[in-house]
Order: structure tokens, then sequence, then C-alpha cells
């Protein structure tokens, strides 16, 4: 008997002990690589296969039988989307799942201040983590090539540098979180005319300095943990599955070990998928962009197709192996990280840091003075007593539309309650429409479009909105752009310059029947101002999201002093712009060469000597700074050192206010052409009336580095530079001769 008994105690105590040493996949305080190589150990085939596609719209399956569980990706890069059907692009209409909407990223650029990006990130991050998403679909940081780029809202401007600043912080705060941060869209998405297939054609030197480089800092600075591919090509390979982009730079060159997730319905060809570096694979349907039978995920080419040739001996593991090991990282930095954090969501926080960011992204772009009046904003309260809001962008909702960033949002708060909850009793507010977008046609229960059939008549709306400003004694105009198909929206590009549904013709009529007018845009793209001189106040103002409307209305009445820059050009017209200019976009439908090569954005303008409507860069304050003669710590720098420029910069106005510091380095000799200057340091600086203050920038060789096309490296060459140091692309305010050694 006792035999017996201590034989079933020594195997109990086998049994526990043996299943009591948790498995190093499992255990969050063995280091990540030991966990995805166990892991890893112990998954068959087709759970290896099944980690790297969708198994529905926005999640790809995990390994239940392991406790492993699956990848949640939301868009977008404005706020956390609402759930969708398994299936269906269409709402789940859950009832818990209304976020905070935060502003578009073009307003986040255009507070040139890492700490607003810091902040957003972080408060995205925490609304993902909250809603179980481990994978933002978001930020994207392609270029603004254009103004008509349909996109260009969601992203961050025409300046490599600016948009790598802005990018890392924003991702450190998502994955503070442990939310993965899916920078998109890589790369050369730069439009949405025929994105899903547009060959682009653009030499090294562009493609490096330009294009890329933002990708680079989110990797390399931001340590993102997933890319998304875009859908155009780049050297005839569609950029989801791209040796050059994916392989060569992105993995092999820069060391990216995270995960390259396609864009949904980017994948068109099974070798290419695995032997081209895409690890996940989403989407629509099958065979990319067209029409497919519905739960279609194991059709999808990373899936059957793929175990299909692993089970015919024509493909081995081992790209499969490294697939699954990145998908491994992204879930034990995420779902199975050591911490896991809980997120919180739609608060009142998240809301309040959505109006901050608004409130310093806003640029006031022109203030002048009226003869007899003086200055129209900050609108004087005390004075006003009879204000005139014109314009649908007062009234019309702008977290939704726009495709793949729209959202159900928590609340928001529109232009014209934004002014009125601020003005309260202390004047009249009244309304006109002005102008009227087309309500846009729905779809009937079978999917046909039914247009509205409504009668828009822009004379008599014009006539009503300009009788009324006869009357008032200041006019708020609130216009701009909106999230509708061939405005600020995926999937379409803008095909003009101008304002839609006759704004121009309103506003010149507006100006003449009262010229106590502010014209308020609400736009992610620059668009046409004939009206310019006679219009006193003009302001950008972005898509706020949630708090836009007491964002605007805290800077129309002087709450806030707007401290807003221009993230990209204003051209006086189209031609101005360079791709434009030389009929290198959109492209023959099948390729498009970037022809401007590396003049985009202010570079052309400086080299074609062209005076922009509102220079990049540029923003105005309610108060006045003055910028003393800039400084360097020394004459020459060495290839491994520094230079530090200090100006002292004065409030030299009646009220606090932020002023940006930028630094562009003109190189005056260099072997192949460069653009006449480049930004390359900014500094935000907040200042009370009459206070100064030395404001530093340093550079290292970087910063006077272009990239050789002919070594394939970024070079610096030794001779002569200037530091132009101003408070926009335009206004330089002083300069700096330094040479590099
Ligand atoms: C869209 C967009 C991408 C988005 C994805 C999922 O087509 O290009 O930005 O994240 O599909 O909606």
């Amino acid at each position: 008997m006792m035999k017996l008994q201590q034989m079933i105690l020594g195997l109990s105590l086998f049994a526990t002990s043996a299943f009591s040493q948790t498995p190093v996949y499992l255990d969050v305080n063995q280091p990540i690589e030991k966990r995805v190589e166990d892991a890893l150990s112990r998954m068959t085939l087709k759970e290896k296969i099944g980690m790297i596609h969708a198994q529905s719209k926005f999640s790809s399956a995990g390994v239940a039988r392991l406790g492993i569980p699956e990848n949640w990706m939301s868009d977008g890069p404005h706020g956390i989307r609402q759930e969708v059907l398994w299936d269906e692009w269409n709402g789940a209409e859950w009832t818990n799942d209304s976020c905070i909407a935060f502003p578009a990223l073009t307003c986040l650029s255009a507070t040139w201040n890492p700490q607003m990006a810091a902040l957003f990130g972080k408060s995205i991050g925490e609304e993902a983590r909250y809603r179980n998403k481990n994978v933002l679909l978001g930020p994207g940081v392609n270029i603004y090539r254009t103004p008509l780029n349909g996109r260009n809202f969601e992203y961050f401007g025409e300046d490599p540098y600016l948009s790598s600043q802005m990018v890392v912080p924003y991702i450190k705060g998502v994955q503070s979180n442990g939310v993965a941060s899916c920078v998109k869209h890589f790369v050369l998405n730069n439009q949405e005319k025929w994105r899903g297939h547009i060959n682009v054609i653009v030499d090294d030197r562009a493609l490096h300095e330009i294009y890329l480089a933002p990708f680079k800092a989110a990797v390399q600075k931001g340590g993102c943990w997933a890319i998304m591919g875009s859908y155009n090509q780049y050297k005839n390979q569609h950029c989801c599955h791209n040796q050059y982009t994916i392989n060569q730079i992105l993995k092999h060159d820069w060391g990216f070990d995270g995960v390259v997730i396609s864009d949904w319905g980017g994948v068109h060809n099974t070798e290419q998928a695995i032997h081209n570096g895409l690890d996940m694979e989403f989407g629509s349907w099958t065979n990319g962009m067209t029409w497919g039978q519905s739960n279609a995920y194991d059709h999808y080419f990373l899936a059957d197709p793929y175990l299909k040739l692993i089970q015919e001996g024509k493909e081995g593991t081992k790209d499969l192996n490294d697939k699954v090991r990145r998908v491994l990282r992204l879930v034990f930095r995420t779902n199975m990280a050591k911490e896991r954090h809980f997120g919180s969501f739609g608060t009142e926080a998240h809301a309040m840091a959505g109006r901050t960011i608004a409130q310093e992204g806003i640029v006031l772009l022109q203030n002048n003075s009226l003869k007899n009046v003086g200055k129209i904003l900050p609108v004087d309260l005390n004075q006003e007593k009879k204000i005139l809001v014109v314009g649908e962008n007062a009234v019309k909702r702008m977290t939704i539309g726009g495709g793949s960033s729209s959202l159900k949002a928590k609340y928001e708060v529109s232009p014209l309650a934004g002014i009125k909850a601020l003005v309260g009793d202390k004047a009249e507010v009244t309304y006109v429409r002005g102008y009227q977008s087309p309500a846009l046609a729905e779809q009937d229960k079978k999917g046909a479009e039914v247009p509205k059939d409504e009668k828009i008549d822009p004379a008599k709306l014009r006539a009503e909105a300009v009788a009324a400003a006869k009357g008032a004694d200041v006019v708020l105009f609130i216009g701009g752009l909106n999230k509708d198909p061939y405005q600020d929206s995926e999937g379409q590009d803008r095909t003009t310059l101008d304002m839609p549904y006759e704004q121009n013709e309103l506003i010149s009529a507006l100006a003449a029947a009262n010229p106590k007018l502010a014209v308020i845009i609400l736009s992610g793209n620059a668009v046409s101002m004939p009206w310019v001189k006679n219009v006193p106040a003009i302001v950008e103002a972005w898509y706020g999201g949630t708090e836009a409307g007491n964002a605007i209305a805290s800077i129309l009445f002087g709450e806030v002093n707007p401290s807003g820059k221009l993230p990209f050009t204003f051209p006086v017209k189209l031609q101005d712009n360079g791709a434009i200019a030389l009929g290198a976009y959109p492209g023959d439908s099948i390729n498009e060469t970037y022809k401007e090569g590396i003049f985009v954005g202010y570079r052309w303008a400086d080299k074609e000597k062209i005076q922009p409507l509102f220079a990049f860069g540029h923003g105005l304050s309610y108060t006045t700074f003055e910028y003393g003669k800039p400084m360097a710590d020394k004459k020459s720098m060495t290839a491994d050192g520094t230079i530090t420029f200090t100006v002292s910069v004065k409030n030299t106005g009646s009220r606090k206010g932020k002023e940006v510091v930028q630094l562009y380095i003109s190189d005056l000799k260099s072997s192949l052409p460069r653009p006449v200057k480049e930004l390359k340091a900014f500094n935000k600086v907040e200042l009370a009336p009459g206070e100064e203050k030395q404001v530093s920038l340093t550079i290292n060789k970087d910063a006077l580095s272009y990239y050789n096309d002919v070594k394939h490296e970024w070079v610096a060459e030794p001779g002569k530079f200037v530091a132009l140091i101003g408070s926009s692309s335009r206004d330089i305010r002083g300069k700096v001769p330094f040479e590099l050694k």
C-alpha cells in the first residue's frame, strides 16, 4: 500500500511541477524574443498561417489553444472608429463605442509643438486600449505634394522635418498604452486618384529626402511597432509587398522589427506577399480591390494559397516563421505585455486634450487693421453687440465622412454652438447659412444611389446673407471644405483649388456689404482666396474634432491667443505648385513621375521665386514678437559636432503669446542641386507681455546632409552654410553664416 501511495504522490508532484512551470511564452518576465521563439515552437502550420491574415474586417486570429489572443486593429488617426460588423463595413450599432474625436493631423502639425503630439498620442492610445484594440491604424505621414490630395487632412504637411518631429511623440504616446501605432501609408501614396495601382516613378533624392524621411523617423526614433503598406506601386511592385521599400529599405537598412500590415485590399499576389516583406494581409476581398464573396478570409493570398504552396513543398517555412515572429512580437508588446494597460474612453480629459490641441493649431493668417476701426480679431464683446455668423461649416458635422478616418463621436461642438456658448448674453448672435452643399445621395436598401432632389439656390442664399450682413456689427464667415467626396476625403482628390458651393462669390459679396468681416476656413488643404485683399481677418481652423467649436470661439473672442503655423504652403493658384506646374500630377493613370523631385512645397516656391498666398510656417498672433540678432556658438562645426544658434525673442505686445522660432539651413555651394533653404529645427516658446527669452536651436551634420543618389548615402559636404532664423519660411529675421569643416 505504501508503495502505491508513494508512487501516486510522486506522480502528482511531478505533474504539478511540470505544469506549474509557466511556459516561457506566457512568462511576462521573460525577454520578448525568448517568448517569441517559445510560442513559435508550439504553433502548428495552420495556426501560423491563421495569424498572418485577416479573419474579419479588422481582426486576425490568435491561437486559442495556447492562450494567444487575436489582434484587433482600428482606424484611425483622429479617433477610435465605431465597431463594425464582423464582415461588413457598416457599423455594428453598439451603444458604447462613441469616441472622442481629436483634431485632424494637419491641425496637430500646425501646433508645431511636439508636446501636443505626445498628448494626442497618449490620449488616442488610451481610447484604443480601452476599446480593446491593440493596433491603431495611424498616424499617416504621407507628404503633402499637391493641394488636391483628398487625404492631406490626415497627414502632417509638406515638410519631412516637421512631419518627423511631430510623428515621433505621437507614436510614443500611443505605444505607452500597449497599443501599436501602425504608421501609414508606406510609401509614396500622395494622391487618392488611381491610388490602387498608380506606379510612382521618383528619383532617389526625393524618395529619401522627402517621402521616406517621416517613416524613417517613425521607425528609428519613434520605434513604431507596425507599418501599413500603401496601395500604389513603386518600381512596378505594389507597396504592400515591395522588395525595394519593405525588404531593402524598411527591414534591412532601417532594421524595422515590427509588422508590415497591408492596406485593406492592397495585396495582389501570393508570391510577392510571401517574399517581399508583407506580414499581415487585411482587406476587403480576396483579390485586392475587386468584389469577392464575403467571409472569404481563407482565400486571401496569405491564407490557403500560401498553405497549399507549403504543403506541396513549393515553399519552405522560413518566410512564414519570420512573419509569425513579427506578429508574436506585436502580441507580446501589446496584449500579452508585462504591464497590461486599461486605457480610458470618451473622457473629459480626452475632450480637453483635443480642445487644447485645436487651440494651439488654429492659424491666424491675416489680421489687418481697418481704417477708423482697427483689427477685427479678437472680437471685442464690449463693442460688438450684433454678431452675424454665416456659412454651412458653422453647423456641419465634420467628425463624420472623409473615409476611413470617419468617427462616431460622443459629441461635436459646432463653431456656431461654440460661439453662442462663449458669447452668452453679452451680444446677439444670429446665423444664416449663406451657402449649401448638396446632401449626399443616400443608398437605398439595394445599394442604389438615390440623389436627394433638392433645389439649392446659391443666389438666394447669398442675397439673404448679404442683407443680414448689412445690419451686423461684425460678420464671421465660417466655410472652407468638408469631408464630402472630392473635398477632403479618402478615395477621390479635389479637382480645384477653389472652395466649393460658390463660397468665393459669397465672401466677396459679404466684404462689400460689411467690411468688418472675418473668414474662418475649416479645411485640411490649401484653398484659393481671390478676396484676400478685401477681408481684414482670415483664420485657418482645420477640422478640430469634438471640441472644435469651443476651440474656434476661444480664439475668435481672444480667450486664447492663436499660435499655429502653417504645415503647408497656401499657393495663390494651382500652377504655383511644382507637381502641377510640371504636369506631373496625377500621372497618366498607369505611371506618375514626380518630376519636381525634391522641390516640394516651399522648396519649389523658393526655387521658382513664387510668392505664396501664405507661406509654410506662417501664422500670426494677437501680440507681436521682436527678434534680436541671432548668434552661433562657433564659426565652424566639425562633422561629428554640433552648432547652436541663439536668438533673443521679445513679446512687444500687450498679451501673452507663443511664438515658433524656425531655423532653416541654406547650403551655399553643393555638388548637387539643393533647395534654397530647408527647415531643420524649431522651438515654440511662450512669452508674457514684455518678456524676452533666449531661444536656442542646435543642429548636427544631419541637418546639413543631402542624399547622394550616386553614392546611395547621406552626405554632408564641407563648406559654407547659412542659418536663417525666422517666424516663417518667408519671414526671416536674421542670418548666421557658418562653415562645416
Ligand atoms: C483604407 C485606408 C487605410 C485604412 C484602411 C482600413 O482603405 O487606406 O488608411 O486604415 O483602409 O480602413
